[in-house]
């Protein structure tokens, strides 16, 4: 039986990464990656003992073609007890696709920058809200756990800065409707310790520590410490990329998120555990690292 809530976040030795290369780092790739490329990667992931996978997305090809073998990739990963292998789902049609296809969890893409709704998913916030709904309805039926992002935290790419009550507010109503965690997602990698404070402390005042997660794309470098800084305010659940894979779509050459090696790290000498072998990990950056090489 998979938990449906979070590893033993009143632990404040262990922190639980989740790993979102395979959906986060790829899906900016241009040039289509071959299927066994993902299979491979991600089961790679699944031999290092961390336990939540986001493996891809059930969004239109059209938008992303990247992921259009999703189901594809969904069949063919080998599945190992205890991980939760997690897909984005940002409608109705994504999620039953991504449950025929054997997602344990689904997450709802949501923004707190009303162009970046546009531009991302094709409608505006509130819409966005009312799209979430059925979705979350049918998750619950399910029993499958559902997850949200709210993007643009810090920066929004074509409004700039982002008030911290704006993204509170929507991590506030994404809690209410019946997500289990909120992913807080500095999406251009604009965050400093000091704006990500603001902005935690605002978000804290609306919901609970413990349902949030840090995730921190490191286009400015400043991933590694925005998640010290929000490990102190009592985060315990950090989104990170294999190898660091991915960009950002906004600012061309840039890094991904935060890279899971760098982050396991930094974690091991704080003395937290993250349950992950980092000779494994170590396996699984250099087949990330390589997927990437070959495609410059
Ligand atoms: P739309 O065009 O407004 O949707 O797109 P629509 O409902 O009008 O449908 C248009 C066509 O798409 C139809 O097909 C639908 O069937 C199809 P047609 O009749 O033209 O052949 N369609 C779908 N096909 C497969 N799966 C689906 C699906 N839905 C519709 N689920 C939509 C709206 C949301 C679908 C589109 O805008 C979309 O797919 N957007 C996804 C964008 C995306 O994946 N962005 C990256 C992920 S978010 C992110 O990276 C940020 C994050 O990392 C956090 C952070 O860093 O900030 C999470
Ligand atoms: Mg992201």
């Amino acid at each position: 039986m998979i938990s449906q809530s979070n590893p033993d976040l009143t632990n404040t030795d262990q922190v639980c990464i989740f790993e979102v290369g395979p959906r986060d780092g790829l899906q900016n790739e241009t040039g289509f990656i071959e299927t066994a490329d993902k299979v491979r990667l991600i089961d790679l992931l699944s031999n290092t003992g961390i336990s939540r996978i986001e493996v891809t997305s059930f969004v239109s090809p059209k938008w992303v073609p990247q992921m259009a073998d999703a189901k594809d990739v969904f069949e063919a990963i080998g599945r190992t007890p205890n991980i939760r292998y997690a897909a984005l789902t940002p409608n109705l049609k994504g999620y039953r696709r991504a449950r025929e296809a054997g997602a344990n969890e689904v997450a709802i893409f949501g923004a707190a920058s009303e162009t970046f709704s546009q531009k991302n998913i094709n409608c505006s916030i509130a819409e966005s809200i009312e799209r979430f709904k059925p979705v979350i309805e049918a998750a619950k039926a399910d029993d499958m756990p559902v997850r949200s992002y709210v993007s643009c935290i810090i920066e929004c790419p074509f409004e700039g800065a982002v008030a911290p009550d704006q993204v509170a507010r929507l991590a506030e109503i994404f809690i209410t409707m019946g997500c289990y965690e909120i992913s807080l997602g500095d999406t251009t990698g604009a965050g400093v310790p000091e704006t990500v404070i603001e902005m935690l402390n605002s978000v804290t005042s609306a919901v609970p520590v413990s349902r949030l997660a840090g995730h921190f794309h490191d286009t400015g470098g400043r991933a590694v410490d925005n998640i010290k800084a929000s490990l102190d305010l009592g985060l315990r659940t950090f989104d990170t990329s294999v190898g660091g894979l991915g960009g950002c779509p906004y600012a061309p050459g840039s890094p991904g998120n935060a890279a899971t090696g760098k982050v396991v790290n930094l974690l091991n000498g704080l003395g937290i555990d993250t349950g992950i072998d980092i000779e494994k990990l170590n396996e699984a950056e250099i087949f990330a690292r390589q997927l990437k090489e070959g495609r410059q």
